[in-house]
């Protein structure tokens, strides 16, 4: 692969983030503004509040990330930026910015799969780590999991992947925030969970492990529902509702289900390792339940890579740029792209 350092914008949902990477691999910067405590008043992502704040900011993370990379725009070999799936109104603002730094440097844009960048999260080299960790090995086997996403794929090459099945319902990180919405703890409801869950007896409840046999395809609203159920057999006793024991026996069995079926479909389709991404790749329970189950590699990206930023859009922009993929400057948003 060719060097190339690459201006990466991420602005799907509610994080404004701008990245300089090198050979998709290399963190040179890494500046993202989270709406997190914005939003955490409305339990969940408002969007006409998301897309006015990524106004406010864009610009100045952009300014940001070139700066700690000591780097003006004429450093950079192209501008890689979401272009969906996510909010409209957030992907805009960043695919703006994008196209008139593409125009006033005369850079090429590469538009790239919010996705694709998840994946792509894997092969960047961790923050505290000196050297490059070796690159993961196709074809891999792929849980994505995000707030909006749960999905299965076998990548067989770069840029190729064929979708082996996905959630039916609910997206595992939805579950996650849901559940912690039916709790009473705050948004967003992964961590949350996690938090509480250290404190709670997995083995209180016996909710159900939905498995879908014979099909790669997911589904988290039983394990909602019954969640709801135990929650509602407190209602004349809410001070004693068991929050730690129902977080952690609600991320149990949302664990299972994810480590089992993602083994599962590694040994049908003969992968040589794992890649475990998206949002809800940085729980500790689901991180841990790989390392213990699988008996191949398991490729997870560092924490701070997890939930959504800039690098990993880099590292995906990285990937296309060197295969040729450039995009017109009349490129518009796409709000339902999948991979
Ligand atoms: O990838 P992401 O940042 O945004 C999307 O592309 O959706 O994922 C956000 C999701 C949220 O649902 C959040 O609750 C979940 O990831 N999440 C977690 C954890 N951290 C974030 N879920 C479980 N455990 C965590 N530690
Ligand atoms: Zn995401």
């Amino acid at each position: 692969f060719p060097p190339a350092r690459i201006l990466g914008i991420e602005s799907s949902c509610d994080e404004t983030s701008a990245a300089v990477i090198a050979n998709g691999r290399e963190p040179l910067s890494i500046v993202t503004a989270t709406q997190i405590e914005m939003h955490a008043q409305f339990g969940g992502v408002f969007p006409e509040v998301a897309s006015r704040q990524h106004i406010k900011t864009v610009y100045g993370v952009i300014e940001q990330a070139l700066q700690q990379a000591h780097m003006s725009l004429s450093d950079v070999d192209a501008i890689a930026v979401t272009l969906g799936p996510g909010l409209a109104g957030s992907l805009v603002v960043g695919v703006n910015a994008a196209k008139g730094l593409a125009v006033a440097s005369g850079l090429p844009l590469v538009g790239v799969n919010h996705l694709e960048g998840h994946i792509y999260s894997a092969w960047l080299r961790p923050p505290e780590m000196a050297d490059l960790p070796p690159a993961p090995q196709f074809p891999l086997l792929a849980l994505l999991v995000s707030g909006g996403h749960t999905e299965l794929n076998l990548i067989t090459n770069h840029l190729e992947y064929q979708r082996l099945g996905g959630t039916l319902d609910d997206a595992a990180g939805e579950a996650f925030d849901k559940v912690a919405r039916l709790l009473g703890l705050p948004y967003p409801g992964g961590p949350s969970i996690q938090e509480a869950a250290k404190n709670g007896n997995p083995r209180t409840f016996q909710f159900p492990r939905s498995m879908l046999e014979g099909t790669w395809n997911f589904s988290f609203s039983g394990l909602k529902t019954a969640v709801l159920r135990a929650v509602q057999n407190f209602k004349n006793d809410p001070e004693n509702l068991p929050v730690n024991d129902l977080a952690a026996s609600f991320q149990t069995a949302v664990v299972d289900v994810l480590v089992s079926k993602t083994l599962a479909a590694a040994k049908a389709y003969g992968a040589k390792e794992i890649l475990l991404a998206g949002g809800v790749s940085a729980n500790a329970a689901l991180r841990e339940g790989f390392r213990k189950h699988s008996p191949i590699k398991v490729n997870i990206p560092d924490l701070s890579y997890c939930t959504d930023n800039a690098a990993m859009i880099a590292a995906a922009g990285y990937f296309r740029f060197v295969a040729g993929h450039v995009s017109d400057l009349d490129v518009d948003v796409l709000p339902n792209l999948s991979l």
